[in-house]
């Protein structure tokens, strides 16, 4: 296969895009795109303060690469969760964020559950009784809150995660094989500001993983291969593992399945929006953050149970 652009040996066969390039121009065309998509979804502009969310995966880490790249001004966060898993998850994962960004010169924010809070994620799952034996929805509702938080008080216009394609489309799948509409008018590359809430950006949401895979690697850029030892059986990887089914079969699917969807919802004829997007929020009574229900945000109330069950 010989790339597109010069006749070299390709590095890539993107076969949704008939299209294979090498190496030199793999990793032009990339950040090429990502402008693009930044453009036209209104993501952010060139003076806006971007805060991306960093795991030390490859995604985020190439995410942040890539908008230093196009000159943004792009600092990172890192959640330490306190996951070890056997594979010294967490701490593996902060170096390798740390080694990255130390190497580039950029700054870094770490954030530490435990220190912050008392508890490391694993613990917090356990005494507070969510999420059926996974830390997931525990873990997955921290890092919401402290996103938002962090971005909130240093003034950040934007945050940014990494999630790619086959997180989206996974994503969608399983919130239309259950018909979720809030979750479905939600879903999107862009997430609105509202009080207090930093507007919220997946700048590549239409990059496969293999192809982050590819640019991570073609870059150089030192990454955890290991997943979250808790994602092993969840849904999401279920979901994932029956789309790759369809997609082998069918070159495109995820993608024409996702921007489908991005296009039926902005034409407005499947879906109409309601109060979906951050409208009708009360401020937390204890930590001020946005919140759809009066009183606690669902983080506070979370800690208030932990705190009166462990006296
Ligand atoms: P995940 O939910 O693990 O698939 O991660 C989705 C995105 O959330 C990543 O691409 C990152 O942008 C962000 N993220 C996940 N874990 C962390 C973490 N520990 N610290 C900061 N950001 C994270
Ligand atoms: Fe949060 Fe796995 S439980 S990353
Ligand atoms: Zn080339
Ligand atoms: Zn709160």
């Amino acid at each position: 296969m010989k790339c597109k652009k010069c006749g070299e040996k390709a590095l890539l066969n993107m076969r949704h895009h008939n299209m294979a390039l090498c190496k030199e121009h793999f990793i032009e065309w990339v950040p090429e795109q990502t402008a693009r998509f930044i453009k036209k979804y209104w993501m952010f502009g060139p003076d806006e303060k971007v805060l991306v969310a960093v795991s030390g995966g490859k995604d985020s880490l190439s995410l942040w690469d890539i908008l230093v790249r196009l000159g943004y001004q792009a600092d990172g966060l890192y959640l330490g969760l306190g996951i070890d898993g056997g594979i010294n998850y967490s701490h593996e994962s902060q170096r390798l964020t740390e080694k990255f960004a130390q190497e580039r010169n950029l700054r870094l924010h770490v954030v530490d559950i435990e220190k912050e809070y008392g508890y490391s994620i694993p613990v917090l799952a356990e005494i507070s009784h969510r999420g059926h034996g996974r830390p997931c929805a525990v873990c997955g509702l921290a890092k919401r809150h402290e996103m938002n938080r962090i971005a909130r008080d240093l003034g950040y216009d934007v945050l940014a995660t990494g999630h790619n394609l086959d997180d989206e489309a996974a994503v969608l799948f399983g919130n239309t094989l259950q018909w979720y509409p809030e979750y479905l008018l939600r879903q999107g590359p862009v997430l609105d500001a509202a009080d207090g809430l930093a507007r919220k950006v997946k700048p590549l949401c239409r990059f496969y993983e293999r192809e982050m895979t590819a640019y991570a690697l073609a870059r150089g850029i030192e990454y955890i291969y290991e997943e979250c030892p808790f994602a092993e059986g969840s849904q999401q990887i279920f979901y994932k593992e029956s789309l790759n089914q369809l997609e082998n079969a069918r070159p495109g699917t995820k993608l024409t399945f996702y921007l489908k969807f991005l296009e039926a919802k902005r034409s407005g004829e499947l879906f109409v929006a309601k109060d979906a997007d951050r409208k009708g929020l009360h401020a937390c009574t204890q930590c001020g953050q946005a919140t759809s229900a009066p009183g606690l945000c669902s983080f506070c109330r979370m800690l208030e149970k932990v705190k009166l069950d462990s006296q």
